[in-house]
């Protein structure tokens, strides 16, 4: 893609932040900025549960609730996607780590490859403004791009800027009273990872309060000094 800036050794980045803070967003705008794949083990359990395989039919019910998965789980599927040859050259965690058994496996998967971290990113945001991202969202059913009722509309209305597509869907985990058990779940398992990062050097905060595209530039800039 033009514009794209592509890391001279592999860069492997973490982005961290609740439910709705714009980790999906940021990633894909990352991957298109700097040739990296993103990895979301949210999209990677809907994947699992939409084909009703053991793990997607054990990580179900969780997933409806707001609880997290098992870390089991979890690790076995990023485990099988990031030994696939696209993610050689990098990858973009989104929503993983979300448990400290999660980082030092993720720390374990990465040395077995001669990799590291190279920058953990905090999507920083009030958790009053998370329930009006979420209930608002939607997604391309072609190609994945996400999309909010007032915040990111496509410029055609109805029409996938990226694909043309026409299909868009909710998430079911995406009710007023499900993210109030996400967000929970955020503050008590994932939050302290923040200060595990920033104990390894590796952590940079960003208000995601901002607009989108003045958000991308602050995660941009971060990317780009630990590329240096
Ligand atoms: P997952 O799919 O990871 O969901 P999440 O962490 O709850 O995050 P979201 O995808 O809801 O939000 P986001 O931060 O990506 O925001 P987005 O960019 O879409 O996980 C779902 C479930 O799977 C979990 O609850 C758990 O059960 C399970 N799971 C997943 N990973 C797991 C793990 N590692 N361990 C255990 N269980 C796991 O943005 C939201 C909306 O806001 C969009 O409409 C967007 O357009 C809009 N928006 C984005 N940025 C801005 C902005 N700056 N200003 C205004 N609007 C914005």
């Amino acid at each position: 893609m033009d514009g794209t800036r592509f890391p001279d050794r592999p860069a492997d980045l973490v982005l961290l932040g609740p439910p709705g803070a714009g980790k999906g967003t940021q990633a894909r705008i990352l991957q298109d900025r700097f040739g990296l794949v993103q990895l979301s083990t949210g999209d990677l359990l809907r994947e699992a549960v939409a084909a009703g395989t053991p793990a997607g039919l054990a990580a179900r019910e969780v997933m409806a609730s707001g609880g997290l998965v098992s870390d089991e789980i979890v690790v076995a599927i990023l485990s099988d996607r990031l030994a696939t040859s696209d993610t050689a050259a990098g990858a973009i965690f989104d929503g993983f780590p979300r448990t400290a058994v999660q980082a030092r496996a993720l720390d374990a998967l990465l040395a077995e490859r001669g990799r590291g971290i190279v920058a953990a990113i905090s999507l920083e945001v009030d958790d009053a403004a998370m329930v009006a991202r979420i209930t608002g969202r939607s997604t391309c059913a072609g190609c994945g791009e996400g999309y909010h009722d007032d915040f990111k509309r496509p410029a055609s209305p109805g029409v996938c800027d990226r694909c043309g597509g026409t299909a868009f869907t909710r998430r079911a985990d995406d009710a007023a009273e499900t993210v109030a058990a996400r967000l929970s779940a955020y503050h008590a398992q994932t939050a302290p990872l923040i200060d595990h990062y920033a104990g390894q050097g590796l952590l940079s905060r960003i208000d995601a309060m901002a607009p989108i595209d003045e958000v991308a530039a602050a995660m941009a800039a971060v990317v780009e000094t630990a590329l240096a």
